[in-house]
């Protein structure tokens, strides 16, 4: 896609969420340069369990994982693998032969494949820049000759981000991507109670509120809007109905957003829904990958059940 395309399609987006009863924005676009950053931010709070459990799930389980994996295998990344985990999976492989990372984000993703073919030289990083939502250029992944198999690799909790619907389609996408011989390693974040759920997502050094109501400064930057910033308020929810924490940008007063010609008011209370993150059993998720014709032949947690990753193969 063009710039101007993106830009379009962004404009589009925001202008269906903003005209949507109740209000929502896409979460992807909590994603440019300064919200990558927060959310990096984020991620090295104690309060955002998250990165830390899925990371010590990597350190114990990598003899496995490797072996699960085999050799000369093509690992594609959902989302940009800079962190200390892609370090820790791409180090502890049998002869990985491909690394691709996808991710909209193009200086998160300029930053990753500097430092990962600084410290793996013998891997092939073949980068992509796309959302990965979008459905994906085949030719793109493919490796003349060609890799043992593709590991698609999705860390953290995003798959949490999709509605449950969505969730399954995007697993099937996922596992066509890997192919029948391939595999998924995917995390998923676990239910437990909801004053941990909500500091994770509401954190003390409010972070997490800078990084929600960044997503309405990268309108006002890239889409000429007119907000007032300081009439929005970050906050978390727990909806148990659903089983997620819900991220809202609450009005603190009467207020208006200006775009490109439309003015969408809020009243007080009134919110713009920003982000969901759905919360698994480990039997849950099981349930769902079955739905999406994959195994899960092996799942990993911690001795407190905060994370899991999971290991899916076709069924
Ligand atoms: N994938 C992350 C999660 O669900 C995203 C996230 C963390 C997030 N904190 C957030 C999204 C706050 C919006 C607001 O855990």
């Amino acid at each position: 896609m063009s710039d101007n395309e993106e830009k379009r399609l962004f404009m589009d987006e925001v202008i269906a969420g903003l005209s949507a009863t109740p209000a929502t924005l896409p979460c992807k676009y909590l994603y440019d340069a300064k919200g990558s950053e927060l959310f990096e931010a984020i991620c090295a709070t104690s309060d955002y369990y998250v990165t830390r459990a899925d990371l010590a799930l990597h350190e114990a389980h990598i003899d496995e994982i490797s072996r699960r994996i085999g050799p000369n295998a093509h690992i594609i990344e959902f989302g940009s693998g800079a962190g200390v985990k892609t370090h820790t999976l791409l180090a502890g492989l049998d002869h990985p032969r491909a690394y691709t990372p996808i991710e909209i984000s193009s200086s998160a993703l300029e930053a990753s494949v500097r430092e990962l073919e600084a410290a793996f030289p013998a891997i092939d990083i073949r980068p992509l820049q796309a959302d990965y939502t979008q459905q994906i250029d085949a030719r793109f992944l493919a490796l003349d000759p060609p890799a043992n198999r593709r590991i698609v690799y999705f860390p953290g909790s995003t798959i949490g981000n999709f509605e449950r619907d969505e969730a399954r389609e995007f697993l099937k996408r996922m596992r066509n991507i890997a192919g029948h011989d391939g595999a998924l390693l995917i995390g998923v974040d676990l239910l437990k109670p909801v004053e941990r759920l909500l500091s994770a997502y509401d954190d003390q050094d409010n972070l997490t509120a800078r990084f929600n109501l960044n997503l309405l400064e990268h309108i006002q930057r890239v889409l000429k809007a007119d907000i007032q910033i300081d009439a929005f308020r970050h906050e978390a929810r727990f909806n148990p109905t659903l089983s997620r924490v819900e991220m809202h940008l609450v009005a603190t007063r009467p207020t208006t957003i200006d775009l490109n010609g439309r003015t969408f008011e809020f009243d007080t209370g009134q919110s713009i829904h920003t982000e969901n993150s759905h919360k698994y059993s480990i039997d849950s998720f099981r349930q769902l990958a079955a739905e999406a014709g994959l195994d899960s032949s092996q799942a990993w947690t911690d001795p407190q059940g905060l994370f899991s990753m999971h290991w899916l193969e076709s069924a």
